[in-house]
């Protein structure tokens, strides 16, 4: 029997549901029932009457499934796929960051820990971060944390400044490295062919005049499945290109950096999804009182 087949029959007797990010490895997202962004893959996480979650993604994803839905089994194939930027802030530095602005609104980028979550008002991912802090009254301080040019470009998007919206100072590494002059010559070489960036993109606000549309990255998708471009250039990890390439197959899809490629994202294998479910593992569990206080964050970023 070939890994596709034992991870299907494994699906079935476990009643499982298998979420995959848009970056994950193609054999990975072809045999998913969902794959999508960090929005999507949460609310399919909450919705899911199925008793087990397989989580194709990386560990604060898991997390969030857990805490959204408590009551399921939440596996991780692979226990070292993290992510930099979730790594970025701790508690502690939250705590002493709150502090020094008392009263102050916290919006934490979904790409967080689950004891940074419970430290915050509000999280919220790629795809509505400007809609979640445009809910927040104009007068109030914001933290935004821990991507640097995402909440950058969330200034830009709702009018706030550097007086009344902060930012930690982190990024991603892998989107970090696409910068503005990249885009711009990448633009300039192929004239004509849209670019969709993704917000995280170093540094995403400054190169707004190159860029056509800033998007998540089931935004990308979508935006790749409607365009009748010969050609898009994209600025993110190249492993959304695939999904781009199988629901358009008539128009290219370039990406802007090649090395655009998330080492967390790769480190899932069909083969440990069913290991994960033949093997129970790894079991994703988060402290009920962290959990408890996180929760309010994300149900408010699920509903916005
Ligand atoms: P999306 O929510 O847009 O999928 O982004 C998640 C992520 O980790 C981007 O690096
Ligand atoms: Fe984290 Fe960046 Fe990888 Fe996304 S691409 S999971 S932000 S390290």
């Amino acid at each position: 029997m070939s890994v596709e087949e034992e991870v299907r029959r494994l699906k079935e007797e476990r009643n499982a549901v298998l979420l995959a990010h848009n970056y994950q490895l193609p054999e990975v997202q072809d045999i998913a029932d969902y794959v999508g962004d960090s929005l999507y893959l949460s609310r399919q996480a909450m919705e899911t009457d199925r008793p087990v979650i397989v989580f194709a993604g990386v560990r604060f994803m898991a997390e969030t499934a857990k805490i959204l839905n408590p009551t399921k089994t939440v596996l991780l194939p692979d226990l070292t796929a993290g992510c930099s930027l979730a790594d970025a802030i701790t508690a502690e530095q939250l705590r002493t960051w709150k502090s020094e602005h008392p009263g102050a609104v916290v919006v934490s980028y979904v790409n967080t820990s689950a004891e940074v979550k419970a430290e915050s008002d509000y999280c919220c991912t790629s795809s509505n971060a400007v809609r979640v802090v445009n809910s927040i009254p104009a007068d109030r301080e914001i933290l935004f944390l821990p991507d640097m040019f995402l909440g950058d470009y969330v200034r830009t998007q709702t009018g706030r400044t550097s007086r009344t919206m902060h930012l930690w100072p982190a990024d991603c590494h892998v989107h970090g490295r696409i910068r503005p002059e990249m885009i711009a010559h990448l633009r300039s070489e192929h004239p004509g062919a849209p670019l969709i960036a993704h917000p995280e993109c170093g540094c995403a606000s400054e190169s707004l005049p190159h860029v056509d549309q800033v998007l998540s990255t089931d935004g990308m998708v979508r935006f790749a499945k409607e365009t009748k471009a010969p050609e898009v250039l994209v600025a993110t990890e190249v492993g959304i290109l695939h999904r781009m390439r199988q629901l358009n197959p008539t128009t290219r899809f370039t990406p802007v950096d090649a090395g655009a490629i998330c080492p967390f994202m790769k480190k899932t294998h069909l083969a440990d999804v069913r290991d994960a479910l033949k093997l129970n593992r790894y079991e994703i569990d988060v402290r009920p009182d962290v959990a408890e206080r996180a929760r309010r964050a994300l149900e408010r970023m699920v509903a916005s």
